[in-house]
């Protein structure tokens, strides 16, 4: 059997990396959370003090810090210069600056290229917004997750609810749309469904159907 790769794109808190992580696990394949990428890019142009509109300065920076995704104890994390920082990186303050960093293409291109470094042997599910599009445009699977924006912020108010961080749902509404009208207006790889992905519609499905649906699809091509 071949080692295939899955390309899972989609909105704001459409599910993601809940099912890329699920489905990697189901396929033994390699998880890689390209969203964990650009954030930790973010946090650190954050700590380091620099103006996020300095597109020319952000980019120098971003050139210069290492990101890792590693496996501790069964879990992923994301390190920034061999720190872990997965913690840090969930936080509304990256939320709402992330999409200004994550639309210049010269931190594109240094993350595009360790994205596709990651990739190059197959038997991975990696999920981001242009994964199918851009980074692995050959991706022998490709997946587009949607969900209605209710029901993704009801999801992104659990998640942060987890990590002690109390908000008001429309207030996660309107980062939540915010973020997807920048995302999709970027001139360089915007959040697009590619010609050949699979929509998915997961405002209805439980965790575990999404992953099953997706797994099937898998199948058919491996
Ligand atoms: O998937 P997640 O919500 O963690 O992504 C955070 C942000 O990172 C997105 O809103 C987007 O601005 C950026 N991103 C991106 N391209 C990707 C993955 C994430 O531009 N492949």
């Amino acid at each position: 059997t071949q080692k295939i790769r899955i390309a899972i794109d989609g909105p704001a808190a459409s599910g993601k990396s809940t099912t890329a992580r699920l489905l990697a696990q189901k396929l033994g394949y390699l998880y890689i959370d390209t969203g964990a990428m650009y954030r930790a890019a973010t946090l650190s142009v954050l700590r380091a003090g620099i103006d996020v509109h300095d597109e020319q300065a952000v980019v120098d920076h971003v050139r210069n810090i290492k990101i890792s995704l590693k496996i501790v104890d069964g879990i992923q994390r994301t390190f920034l210069n061999d720190e872990d920082v997965s913690d840090q990186i969930r936080t509304p303050q990256i939320n709402q600056i992330i999409s200004v960093i994550s639309s210049y293409p010269g931190v594109r291109e240094v993350l595009i290229e360790q994205q596709r470094e990651l990739a190059k042997e197959g038997g991975v599910v990696m999920d981001g917004r242009d994964i199918g599009t851009v980074v692995l445009p050959d991706a022998e699977l490709k997946v587009f997750l949607v969900a209605s924006i209710k029901e993704r912020a009801r999801r992104r108010q659990l998640d942060l609810e987890r990590q002690g961080i109390k908000m008001d749902l429309k207030a996660i509404e309107q980062e939540i749309k915010q973020r997807d009208k920048l995302d999709s207006s970027r001139a360089q790889s915007p959040l697009k469904k590619a010609d050949d992905a699979r929509e998915l519609d997961t405002t209805n499905l439980t965790i575990k159907e999404q992953v099953e649906i997706i797994y099937r699809w898998a199948l058919e091509k491996i």
